[in-house]
């Protein structure tokens, strides 16, 4: 083994000092002191700080955040920056201080607390951060960021809930229009609007829409949470105003779920709204919903997440928002009672339209059905100009594959009539988009559509929430980047305020098991720290008092439908992915109750043997089923092992939680519950010669990522592992094995089989539906067959993302990011990316709490490179699979110039980088 040399130079001083204050930074944080020492001067604009955020958001308003956190990047032009201090103050709209820091080191820049002034409702701050670099250098005072509070109180809420009277009973049941009229009088300094309702709304000012947000409130169990959103229309506020709303069914009335037909949260739609107006004076006013509004139906005759929405334009009430419209015979609206203690504002990112695409060809079907492809899988609607005689009918159908035939198909959207029709009003050109539905589709049949579609008429609008996009990745791979489009694709398809199965069947829920194996993906691929924020609370909310976690949040099933293995997990492994990804300690403290419930939840059901071996469990859902071998059904894992080896992992998981929490006491009880379920485990499970009784993938999977198995097995049980995948030459696994199998090969050291599934065309592997021409996950690896038949309608959805979990291997183990788990949030990380398969190169770019990582690799001839960005205030260990470092440059001079602290181990050389770009170079030869 070749030695480590060490070089001592300036950098060594630097890693030092960073070290010591990342050390001190721990204990540092709640040291302040008056600095009256002798400042540095300010650093000329060559480190600065910017990218200020409040809660994950670029100054919000309407938060009910007691204690916001506040979180900043810090750009720099030099290497090895750290910050060793920094100084907030947060001021009111009069500028009076509310919180003044004063100088404290540490070298914390994300996720401070406010810990000023009680702040109170409506209240916006004003706050500016300045940073002192690892030389004591000053920054300038950043640019000024704000927040503002919502209504804090449910007294505060002036508004009732205004619905409409005697509805028909019918089945569709059109929606409702409210409006009303206000003067203002005198000069507006700012205004507000506070909204919310049962059903979803859109809301309206003089004529224009308040705000892209879609599917407002959101959906939570809304019973128990209710959301409102503030929107600021100072600006759409005149003397003469007329404000208004449309409410639809959505996931309120409308049919969700399979337990009841409709009305799942109640039978009434309504709406709360206030407006608050300051004028310059000093003076304010209050418009609120009251009895004064008006109400009628009108051309949305129906509307339904699954099954679309009918609009009869011949019905619109033109210019119904606006002043000098005459609602005389417009209803009265009734006033209903309904709690506003449920009332909370928004945490996550609202669904927004995000995208749009056109589509790439209009095809007439061997059935002579007229077809639109819109070339991608996607979630949303589509939006089309038409013009045509008063009365016509234009039905759009909306499927994501065509069968074998080329015809449309869509029986694998079960009763979901996924269909918008809409009724011309014969006023020259009309434009439609539907209101409150969604659709999961590539292909949209067209019924009577006036004259010839063409394809510019037609745009198919992508809806998400709208999350910050933070993680890209790719390789040489063509098939590998499609795969990686794809996962994104069914990210972006199924984050629709919550983590949905699927955007397209009678469907669309929380499916808690989905989400959890997918979300450290997920949160490379967009910043998903405020949409699960949310979603953790909605599954707090729905859990039940005995601990279990329903199958799907929020929960539209019967109270006992829950509990599942793997599924119910979600409650412990969601917080602690965004603890490490964000290094939010904040979803810990709040979720603490509700996982810990969780555990002793299962902890009751094992009982004294530690061993989970009865209810009700999915299992590795959708795993490989053979149907050519009849001695061979398919790996199935037994229920009772996957059970008993989550209980331990959700167990250890709430341990290493109570260390972070300091609830030693916690810690020490869970630590000793996962010892005794590895006891139990070994002594059920594994037989006395280290074989898993279920020889399957994902058996040992579990057992070895969990660590499950006496040292002494592990290395056995990887090869049964590695055996079975070389004698089936590709994976079996399904929701729960299939997350953990590259990883747990690569980890055991069988990186080149990892490197086989994951490039593997044929049935089953990621890349089969690739070369089927997927545009997103499937659901079964077997959706369509070569042959072009489908797998069985009840189960078969083309945009499910479970199986994109693969990317997190993708992402950590091929372009090789990583989070250090004892510093996390990327402050300190892991770069060790690793060559396989037909691969020549690799990259990742992140954009963590800090600002930009860089990662990629790629052998060129006979060179091996390897680029690496880090932004300031981080540090970074680089492991490569390099043995022999004596020919290695770093940024063009040899390794030893530039890095100090170079270590060869286990035959990987190991490097500790500050901030910085990095290009590392050595002969392909020195690679292991
Ligand atoms: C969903 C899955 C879910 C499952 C429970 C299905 O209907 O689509 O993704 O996890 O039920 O096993």
């Amino acid at each position: 083994m070749k030695k480590t040399i060490l070089t001592i130079t300036l950098f060594t001083l630097v890693i030092l000092s960073i070290l010591v204050i990342t050390k001190n930074s721990q204990t540092a944080t709640t040291i302040r002191r008056n600095d009256h020492q002798p400042q540095k001067q300010e650093i000329d604009s060559k480190v600065q700080v910017l990218d200020l955020t409040c809660e994950y958001k670029i100054n919000p308003i309407g938060i009910d955040v007691k204690a916001p956190r506040l979180s900043w990047k810090i750009s720099s032009d030099q290497n090895n920056i750290m910050q060793s201090a920094y100084e907030i103050n947060v001021m009111d709209e009069n500028g009076v201080s509310l919180w003044s820091t004063g100088k404290i080191f540490s070298d914390q820049s994300v996720n401070i607390a406010y810990n000023g002034v009680p702040l109170k409702s409506q209240q916006r701050a004003y706050w500016q951060v300045r940073i002192w670099d690892n030389n004591n250098d000053a920054t300038k005072w950043s640019e000024k960021a704000y927040w503002e509070m919502g209504l804090l109180d449910s007294n505060e809420w002036l508004a009732k809930w205004i619905s409409i009277p005697n509805e028909e009973k019918q089945k569709n049941r059109p929606c409702p229009f409210f409006r009303t009229n206000f003067n203002t009088s005198k000069e507006i300094k700012s205004a507000r609007v506070y909204i919310t309702s049962l059903g979803l709304y859109q809301l309206f000012i003089n004529g224009e829409k308040i705000s892209n947000d879609l599917f407002s409130p959101g959906w939570t169990s809304y019973n128990k949470r209710l959301q409102y959103q503030v929107y600021d229309v100072t600006n759409s506020i005149k003397k003469q105003n007329a404000v208004g709303a449309i409410v639809g069914d959505g996931w309120y009335r409308g049919k969700i779920g399979w337990l009841k037909p409709n009305n799942f949260y109640g039978d009434k739609l309504a709406l709360l709204l206030q407006l608050e107006i300051d004028y310059a004076d000093g003076t304010s006013q209050t418009i609120i919903s009251d009895d004064n509004w008006k109400v009628r139906t009108g051309p949305i005759l129906s509307s339904s997440i699954y099954n679309g929405e009918i609009y009869d334009a011949r019905l619109e009430n033109k210019d119904w928002t606006n002043y000098s419209f005459n609602d005389n015979n417009w209803r009265s609206v009734t006033i209903i009672n309904h709690s506003k203690d449920v009332l909370i504002a928004s945490q996550s990112d609202p669904v927004q339209g995000v995208q749009e695409l056109k589509p790439i060809k209009l095809i007439t079907t061997p059935k002579g059905e007229t077809v639109l492809d819109m070339g991608q899988n996607m979630t949303g609607w589509l939006r089309m100009k038409v013009n045509g005689p008063k009365g016509d009918k234009v039905v759009l159908s909306f499927a994501e594959v065509l069968d074998k035939d080329g015809n449309f198909y869509r029986e694998n959207l079960r009763s979901a009539k996924a269909t918008d029709t809409y009724i011309l009003s014969g006023d020259g050109e009309e434009i439609f988009e539907p209101h409150f539905t969604f659709h999961g589709f590539r292909f949209v049949k067209i019924e009577g559509y006036p004259g010839t579609p063409d394809l510019e008429d037609f745009t198919g609008v992508v809806i998400h929430s709208a999350m910050e996009p933070t993680g890209t990745f790719s390789c040489s791979n063509t098939l590998i980047n499609q795969l990686q489009h794809n996962i994104q694709w069914g990210q972006k398809g199924n984050f629709l305020d919550i983590p949905t199965d699927c955007p397209q069947r009678d469907e669309r829920l929380g499916w808690t098991g989905d989400a959890q194996v997918f979300c450290p993906t997920a949160a490379y691929n967009y910043n998903v720290a405020a949409f699960f924020t949310k979603w953790m609370k909605d599954l707090a909310a729905d859990q039940r008092k005995d601990g279990l976690v329903p199958h799907a949040i929020p929960n539209v099933m019967p109270d006992s439908d829950g509990g599942s293995t793997a599924w119910a997990d979600v409650a412990v492994i969601v917080p602690w992915t965004i603890y490490q990804v964000y290094n939010d300690k904040r979803i810990l403290e709040e979720q603490y109750p509700s996982m810990k419930a969780w555990v002793d939840y299962i902890k009751n059901r094992a009982g004294d043997d530690y061993l989970w071996t009865e209810d009700n469990h999915f299992g590795d859902w959708l795993a490989f089923k053979s149907e050519q071998a009849s001695d061979y059904t398919g790996a199935t894992t037994e229920k009772d092992l996957i059970a008993t080896a989550y209980y331990a992992y959700s167990a250890n998981l709430l341990a290493k939680i109570a260390h972070v929490l300091r609830k030693e006491k916690d810690a020490k009880i869970y630590e000793e519950i996962v010892k005794n379920v590895k006891d139990a485990f070994i002594s059920e499970y594994v037989t006395p010669n280290g074989r898993l009784v279920s020889h399957t993938q994902t058996a040992y999977c579990l057992a070895l990522s969990f660590d499950l198995l006496p040292d002494n097995f592990r290395s056995k049980a990887a090869k049964y592992l590695a055996d079975d995948v070389r004698k089936f030459k590709h994976l079996t696994t399904g929701f729960v094995g299939t997350p953990l199998l590259c990883k747990t090969l690569s980890d055991n050291g069988y990186s080149d089989l990892a490197f086989m599934l994951l490039e593997r065309k044929d049935y089953p592997s990621w890349l089969y539906p690739v070369t089927q021409g997927a545009t997103t996950i499937w659901e079964r690896w077997d959706g369509q067959k070569p042959d072009g038949s489908f797998q069985s309608v009840g189960m078969n959805s083309f945009n499910h993302y479970a199986y994109g979990a693969i990317g997190e291997w993708m992402y950590s183990y091929i372009a090789g990011l990583n989070i250090d788990p004892s510093n996390p949030g990327y402050k300190h990380m892991i770069l060790a990316p690793h060559i396989g398969g037909s691969l020549t190169n690799a990259e990742v770019n992140y954009e963590s709490g800090y600002g930009t990582i860089t990662s990629g690799w790629e052998i060129n001839k006979d060179e091996f490179c390897y680029s690496v960005c880090i932004p300031a205030n981080t540090t970074a260990t680089v492991i490569l699979p390099i043995e022999e470092t004596e020919q290695m440059t770093v940024n063009s001079k040899s390794i030893y110039q530039v890095c100090s602290d170079v270590r060869t181990i286990s035959n990987q050389t190991e490097i500790t980088i500050g901030s910085g770009s990095y290009d590392f170079r050595c002969p392909t030869a020195s690679l292991k």
